[in-house]
């Protein structure tokens, strides 16, 4: 897909389509009205005779409207117009896009950026239409043998913007939503890849690819033999019941024009599969576990939009490769742990593996001296008990940053919920043999959980981000969702400090 930002009256514009809102109940947005106007009422007199109400994403097609050149015009239902919000707008986008790729039209330029939202400026409007119009495009159909190919698909949009001082502004919105989108696609690509495919190493060899096409970035990995001298013992264990090795992958993204500015570090839950090990998981939807990646292929996405925009940091993405299985090697319950960090653990259950890989990452990363880790997990069915498929779970001790993080989900559409950290949970890791258990229980698992790995970042700024929930979709429409890229993307962006939308807006 080609993008563009234009500023021009819809009229004038010689495009296969045109795409214009109307309000509830059928009044005309101001571009709808220019075009009334000029095509002497035709657009009014439609909405009189009642074919076009307005209701959000009702959709109305006409051809060779008088006087004017584009060869359509799709008049979007865009709700009343106070109410037009974020989740509305999104809504809107996605259905138009949808026509547009169904009705032949392989161009179109859409006015809908034109749009009042609530609290959103042009830059906002215009890389959210990007990137919406992208994921709604998105499908995964490499391993099917017959491809649902559109027969005319939209190929160029252009995104109206109301003044040309805007155009500026636009385009940085273009620029950054191309990089996020694209960023979402490798993760979404990478996440729903089977498990017999995507292993630990595939991992490893996507991060390798990415890193063959930019410079600034440079990949290593550690496998099983180079644990066991770092004493990676916790890891190490959660791998061992599998045929596929363990392998921690290193991304190291070099932006800063200092050079040796201090690295953010991201860190994600890279299991392959989850299959609960010794600990085995009921069968029911047990495939989702290839899913239990989905940290992991958050960071790469992430890794990915960050080398596109060349943003001036330094970012280190680690993914913590791993597969638990059960065998009679696997490690079970009543083993005790000695972890990178010297902590002992008691595992009263295998399928509680995700904080076991995460905390030797935890105290492997203290070498890179961060200037704060940010990690991010399918870690728990207690979040999704807790928040459902809409927010992810955020939870930090540091203040600021968790602040930081929470305002990246909400400029982003990717949003997350702080969740407490404190003291008392910690009681409940208590062991009679270690010096704790790897399970908090079935009240508050996913704060037992972040409680967890909170004892193995005590030497920097963390945060950790539980995306159970979020990071993919079940039932009919299955799949990768892209997130936390967005919000992670957002992140890096405000760290950078790049420019974003019109301050005056
Ligand atoms: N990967 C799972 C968490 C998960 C489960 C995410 C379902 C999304 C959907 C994790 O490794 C796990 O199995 N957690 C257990 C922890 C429990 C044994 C303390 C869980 O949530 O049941
Ligand atoms: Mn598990
Ligand atoms: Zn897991």
């Amino acid at each position: 897909m080609e993008f563009s930002v234009k500023s021009g009256s819809p009229e004038k514009q010689r495009s296969a389509c045109i795409v214009v809102g109307v309000y509830e109940p059928r009044r005309l947005s101001g571009i709808a009205e220019q075009l009334d106007k000029i095509s002497e009422g035709y657009i009014s007199n439609l909405l009189r005779r009642g074919d076009l109400e307005g209701k959000p994403g009702q959709m109305l097609l006409l051809h060779h409207v008088p006087n004017v050149l584009s060869e359509r015009v799709l008049l979007v239902g865009c709700g009343k117009e106070r109410e037009l919000d974020e989740r509305q707008y999104k809504q809107i986008i996605t259905k138009t896009i949808n026509t547009l790729n169904e009705t032949g039209s392989m161009e179109a330029v859409c006015f809908l950026t034109e749009l009042h939202v609530k609290g959103r400026d042009t830059y906002w409007k215009v890389r959210e239409a990007l990137e919406t119009t992208q994921n709604s495009l998105y499908s995964f159909d490499v391993l099917k043998t017959r491809k649902g190919e559109t027969r005319r698909p939209l190929r160029k949009l252009v995104f109206n913007v109301p003044t040309r001082r805007e155009l500026t502004v636009g385009e940085r919105a273009i620029e950054h939503g191309l990089a996020i989108s694209s960023g979402m696609r490798l993760c979404r690509d990478v996440a729903n890849m089977p498990p017999n495919i995507c292993n630990p190493a595939y991992l490893a060899s996507q991060a390798r690819q990415l890193a063959e096409i930019h410079e600034s970035l440079t990949v290593s990995t550690i496998g099983e033999e180079q644990m066991a001298k770092l004493e990676m013992n916790s890891y190490l264990a959660v791998g061992r019941g599998s045929h596929n090795e363990s392998v921690m992958t290193i991304m190291e993204y070099n932006g800063s024009a200092k050079g040796n500015d201090k690295p953010i570090v991201l860190i994600g839950k890279g299991l392959t599969f989850d299959s609960g090990g010794i600990s085995l998981k009921p069968g029911e939807a047990m495939d989702e576990m290839k899913y239990d990646m989905g940290g992991a292929a958050g960071v790469i996405g992430t890794m990915k939009a960050l080398c596109e925009m060349k943003l001036p940091i330094n970012v280190i993405g680690i993914l913590a490769g791993c597969e638990n299985m059960p065998s009679s090697n696997a490690y079970r319950p009543g083993d005790i742990l000695t972890t990178m960090s010297g902590q002992t653990v008691e595992v009263l259950n295998t399928d509680a593996e995700g904080r076991l890989v995460l905390c030797d990452v935890l105290t492997y990363v203290e070498r890179f001296d961060p200037e704060l880790v940010v990690d991010t997990a399918t870690l728990t069915g207690a979040c999704v008990v807790a928040l459902g498929k809409y927010a992810s779970g955020l939870f930090s001790a540091h203040n600021p940053l968790a602040h930081e993080l929470l305002n990246a989900g909400e400029q982003s559409g990717d949003r997350a919920w702080r969740m407490p950290l404190w003291d008392e949970y910690q009681e409940l890791l208590e062991s009679p043999f270690a010096d704790m258990t790897n399970l908090g229980g079935r009240a508050g698992g996913s704060i037992t959980a972040a409680c967890f790995l909170s004892r193995f970042a005590k030497k920097y700024h963390w945060a950790h981000l539980d995306v159970a929930g979020t990071a993919w979709n079940s039932g009919v429409n299955k799949g990768s969702t892209g997130r936390p890229v967005p919000l992670l993307t957002q992140f890096l962006i405000n760290r950078a400090g790049v420019e974003q939308g019109e301050k005056s807006a």
